[in-house]
Formats: structure tokens, sequence, C-alpha cells
């Protein structure tokens, strides 16, 4: 034992004396914290002008023990170990550590004895850290997906008394179901993670002399496929043959969505956003969808079914009907439409442009193919237009009846009288598909005259007359007749009765003339009546 450890065991008797005396303090604070490195001064509180120590004594223990540090009596005694480090002021008792290190943390005691023998006793802890650094943060999940992931992150950092803490961007987190935190809040649980979680999250680091944080830490969470919308374009229902139709299928996901398409629940062997259907055909009509996948979550999401019909363009009117004549009255008709391709919805028929209405004679078949006249008249006669319509075409083709009839309403127009000598004309019309063919007859024989109308350039008594007008149809084979009675007057524009009884008179008085100059002159000669 030397000299060093008897005057330590003598400042622990002193010290045990002082402390029951229960004098003033000799150190200014009573804790004292400092970082790794710095120079640490402990000072005391005892003025060196008035108060003077025959022995100063400084002790550490860290726990395991004291170790006298210096103590100064007659000589001073300074620790091996605290060689260069400290600088101790005799008369203040007042000490400077420099270059603490962490095992410099621990309990110093400072002893003053003064002359009298009375003891000023100090005691101080001094806690020495290292600063927070090296703050790390790993996840045990790199690519975490939504719902399906538990995510631990862990959080390190090198330093003295760590107190860990966490932020979620700008924001403190606290410990909720979702967000778990360890004891000592060093590790954060994301239960089942969700979208939202994506960070940034850093961890930050004290000690009552140093912070420090990670850098931030943000995760790529995998989510979805969620609502798979198809569209189709153009959006219509129903397309004709030949068409093209654009479906597109969009999700939300991430990373993005890989599309499927399928036909009425099979698959199309087709990949991607858009599939482009080219020249489609009836047989390619039906429920088309999309099904979206995300390869990381491995969920998957079919859209809603759009259905797409197609039909084929309405072509190849045509409309028969009758190909022998018709005759009014007799024939009947029928007259039918069909097309060459495609599926007909409805069917219309016109006439003249008009509505065709069902009548006593005209019935329009069931399915409206077809039209029966039965029997036909002459306002048969006309264009019978079939409009044949479907979702994506209309076509129509005509057909134009004739219906032959008459004659009838057989009419002559001419003067009733004409005056001798002057010009007559007679003209003769009747209502007939085809054309009428005329004749004419006079008193019933039969005229050279097949014209409709008859003409005479300068009349004679003896033209007067019946005139008779027969109108043939040659193709109903029927005729009808028209008859005007004519009469050629004389001049003067007497009635025929006065030219009668004129004719008459001078008749009477020329018979009476010829007498007289027969009997006169025995040789009579007759003048020749122009009538
Ligand atoms: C500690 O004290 C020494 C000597 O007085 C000085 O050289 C050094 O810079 C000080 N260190 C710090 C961290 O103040
Ligand atoms: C990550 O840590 C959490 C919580 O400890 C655990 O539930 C999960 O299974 C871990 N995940 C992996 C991939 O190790
Ligand atoms: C997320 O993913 C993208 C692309 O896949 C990648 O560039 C990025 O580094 C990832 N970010 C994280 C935090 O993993
Ligand atoms: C459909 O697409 C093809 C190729 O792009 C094109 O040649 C054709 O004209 C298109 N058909 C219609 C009806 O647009
Ligand atoms: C995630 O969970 C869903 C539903 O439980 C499951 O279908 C899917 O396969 C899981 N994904 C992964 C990547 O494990
Ligand atoms: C109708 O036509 C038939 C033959 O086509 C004929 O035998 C008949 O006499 C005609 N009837 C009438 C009223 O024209
Ligand atoms: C008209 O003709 C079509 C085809 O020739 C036939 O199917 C239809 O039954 C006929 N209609 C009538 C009323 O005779
Ligand atoms: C027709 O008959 C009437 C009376 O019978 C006669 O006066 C007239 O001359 C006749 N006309 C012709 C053209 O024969
Ligand atoms: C007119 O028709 C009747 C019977 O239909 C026939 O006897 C007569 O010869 C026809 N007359 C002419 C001028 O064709």
């Amino acid at each position: 034992m030397d000299f060093h450890n008897l005057a330590f065991l003598s400042v622990l008797l002193l010290s045990a004396l002082g402390c029951c005396a229960g004098q003033k303090q000799a150190l200014k604070s009573s804790s004292l914290e400092s970082l790794v490195g710095k120079n640490v001064t402990f000072s005391t509180t005892v003025d060196p002008e008035t108060e003077k120590f025959v022995v100063v004594t400084w002790v550490f223990n860290s726990g395991s023990g004291p170790i006298s540090i210096i103590s100064s009596a007659v000589g001073v005694n300074l620790n091996d170990a605290y060689k260069d480090r400290v600088e101790f002021d005799r008369t203040s008792g007042s000490l400077v550590l420099r270059d603490v290190t962490t095992s410099d943390t621990g309990d110093y005691s400072l002893s003053l004895v003064q002359e009298d023998g009375a003891q000023i006793p100090g005691e101080t802890r001094l806690t020495v850290y290292e600063p927070i650094s090296d703050v790390l943060v790993k996840a045990n999940v790199t690519d975490p997906v939504e719902f399906n992931d538990t995510v631990s992150l862990t959080c390190t950092a090198s330093g003295t008394d760590p107190a860990f803490s966490w932020m979620s961007g700008s924001d403190p987190i606290t410990a909720t179901d979702h967000l778990l935190l360890s004891e000592d809040k060093s590790q954060l649980t994301i239960a089942s993670i969700l979208r939202s979680d994506k960070g940034p999250f850093t961890c930050a680091v004290s000690n009552p002399l140093s912070k420090a944080s990670s850098s931030p830490l943000s995760f790529n969470i995998s989510y979805g496929p969620e609502t798979a919308v198809m569209t189709a374009s153009p959006p219509k229902k129903v397309h004709r043959t030949g068409s093209n139709i654009t479906l597109s299928c969009s999700a939300e996901s991430v990373p993005p969505a890989e599309f499927e398409w399928l036909l009425n629940g099979e698959s199309l062997e087709k990949t991607g956003p858009v599939l482009k259907l080219e020249d489609l055909q009836v047989d390619q009509s039906g429920d088309y969808s999309c099904l979206a996948s995300n390869p990381k979550t491995m969920r998957f999401l079919a859209s809603d079914v759009t259905k797409i019909m197609l039909l084929e363009q309405i072509s190849g009117v045509e409309v028969t009907g009758p190909t022998v004549a018709l005759i009014a009255g007799n024939s009947t008709a029928n007259i039918s439409c069909q097309a060459a391709k495609g599926v007909i919805t409805t069917t219309e028929w016109l006439k003249d442009g008009n509505p065709l209405s069902r009548s006593d004679r005209a019935t329009i078949s069931a399915d409206k193919s077809s039209v029966a006249i039965s029997p036909v008249e002459k306002d048969d006669s006309g264009v019978y237009k079939c409009m044949l319509t479907n979702d994506v075409s209309t076509d129509s083709a005509s057909y134009t009846m004739t219906v032959n009839y008459g004659p009838e309403n057989v009419d002559i127009k001419g003067v009733k009288e004409v005056k001798v000598g002057e010009k007559m004309e007679l003209i003769c019309s009747a209502s007939s598909v085809p054309p009428a063919t005329y004749s004419w007859t006079i008193n019933g024989t039969q005229k050279d005259v097949t014209t409709p109308m008859y003409t005479m350039d300068k009349t004679a008594y003896h033209n007067s007359g019946n005139y008779e007008c027969v109108a043939t149809n040659s193709v109903t084979g029927k005729n009808a007749t028209a008859v005007h009675k004519l009469e050629v007057v004389a001049e003067v524009g007497l009635s025929s009765g006065a030219i009668a009884g004129i004719v008459i008179g001078v008749l009477v008085a020329v018979a009476l003339i010829a007498a007289i100059a027969h009997c006169m002159m025995k040789k009579p000669k007759v003048t020749e009546s122009p009538y």
C-alpha cells in the first residue's frame, strides 16, 4: 500500500465525518453532462482568499469501486491514469477533466479539509455521452403488397442512451393498431400495409446532448387492380359486319395491370390495354370483357361485360311482282320483297311514296314480306317500294305495277249541229290502260277511221247521223262505245223543222209552178234540187 492509497483512506474517513455534519456543498452542480472529447470543469463554491485547505482529494467511482484521481496534502499525488488529462487548482480545489470518454461517467467526490480539521464535501455525477450517429432504418420487406404484408422497420444508431422516435413525412408517428412500436420504439411495425403507408419514414434518435435522423425510407407498395373499366369505341352496341372496334381497358393498379381479353368468358389469347378488332363478323358477337391482373399482388379483377352485336348489312333487295299483264277486276297480284343478305328487323311498304295501307283487296303477309292484291283495280297501279331495315342498315327496292283496265267513260266531244258546208270535228276519248284504239261507225256503218278524231272539211246535209265511237283495249279485250248525234243544218241557221217546211213549201210551189208551166207550155223543164 503506497502513500496514495493511505491518503485516500484518510479522505474516506474524513468525508464520513463531514457528511454527518451537514455542511455546505463544495461543488457548484450536483450533475454534469458532456459529450465524448470535451473538457469538463468541476467548479467549486469556495473562496480561496478566505478558505485554506490542508488536504484536497478527488475520488471517482464508476460503480465498480472508488478510484482516487488526485490528492494533495503535503505534495500532489496524481493517479497515472489521469496524467495529462487533468488540470487541478490547488487553492479552489476545482478540477478540469480533458477529453472525456464514456468511461469517465460516474460519481465524483471532492473533499476539502481545512486547517482546523473541518471538512467540506462535494458530490457530483458526470455523464459522458457518445454523440448519436449512424442512424439506419432497415425494412424486412422491400416491395410490400398492400393488405398482404406486415412490414417491420428497425432503427439502429451509435451513441449513448439512444431514444427513438419516428416520423412519416413531417408528422410524428404515434402507436396505433396499425402502426405498432416496440417498447424501446426502435422498431416500427406496419400491420397489413396500405398504399397510404408509403412514407417517407424517418427514424429520429437522440440523447440529451445530441440527435440524428435516418435518411428517409419510402415504399413502393403494390396494390390493385381495382375498378377495371372497359370501353368500346365506337360505343354503340350493334355494329355492321366488317366494322372495326377498339376496346380499351384500364384499372387502378401499381405496378400497372396486365390485361387479358375475354369473349363470352373465354380467353381471346390477346393481351395489352387496347384490343383492336378488325373486320368483325357475325360470329364475333358476344359479351366482351377484360381481365386485369397485377403480377406483384397476384390479384385479378374482371371488368363489366360489354355486349357487342354484329349484324350483316341488308343488301341485294329485290321486289318481284307479276310478270303477266294484269287486268283490273280480274287478275290478282302478289308482290314480294327479299334481301340477298342481312337480317331484317322491319319491313315497310310504300306505294307512290305513302305507306301502303291494308284494304279489302290488299293483304300484307304476317312477316310483311309480301303483299297480295286480289283482285287488282286500276288504282293499284303505281310504284311499290319495299324498305328493309335493321340496326345497321336500310335498303330498298321498287316494283312498278301496271293494271290494265278500260276502256271506260267513252265520250265524244263535238258540236251537235253544224252548218252545211262547214268543217266538223269530233273527238273521242276513253279512260284506258293501255290507251284504247278507236273505230267509228255512222248510222251503224263501219268507217275507215281509226283515230280518236273524226273530221270532215265540208259537211253536207246527208252527213247528219248517229256517230258512234268504239274504244277498244287490246289487253283487256274490252270495248265501249259512245254515240253522238250530229245534224247538218242550213246556212240561215233555221231549225230543221223550218227548213223542212221551207223545203216542202218550195217543193209544193215548184210542183205548182211545174204543173202550171206543164199545162201552159207543154214543155216542162225541171230544176234539180240541191237536196
Ligand atoms: C481542452 O483543453 C485543452 C487545454 O486547455 C485545449 O487545448 C482543448 O482545445 C480543449 N478542448 C476542448 C474540446 O475544448
Ligand atoms: C416482417 O416483420 C413482421 C413483423 O415482425 C412479420 O410479421 C413479417 O412476417 C416479416 N416479413 C418478412 C418477409 O419477413
Ligand atoms: C419504386 O419503383 C420504381 C420503379 O419500379 C423504382 O424506380 C423506385 O426506385 C422504387 N422506389 C422504391 C422506394 O423502392
Ligand atoms: C378497319 O381497319 C383496317 C386496317 O386498319 C382498315 O383497312 C379498314 O378500312 C377499317 N375498316 C373500317 C370499316 O373502318
Ligand atoms: C395477397 O392476398 C390475396 C388475398 O388473400 C391473395 O389472393 C394474393 O395471392 C396475395 N398476394 C401475394 C403476393 O401473396
Ligand atoms: C278473267 O280472266 C279469266 C282468264 O284469265 C277469264 O277466263 C275470265 O273470263 C275473265 N273474267 C273477266 C270478268 O274478265
Ligand atoms: C306471294 O309470293 C310469295 C313468294 O312467291 C309467297 O311466299 C307468298 O305466299 C305469296 N303470297 C300470297 C298471298 O300468295
Ligand atoms: C243517217 O240516217 C239519217 C236518217 O235515217 C239520214 O238522214 C242520214 O242521211 C244518214 N246519214 C248517213 C251518212 O248515212
Ligand atoms: C265489242 O265487244 C263485244 C263483246 O264483248 C264483241 O262482240 C264486239 O265484236 C266488240 N266490238 C268490237 C268493235 O271489237
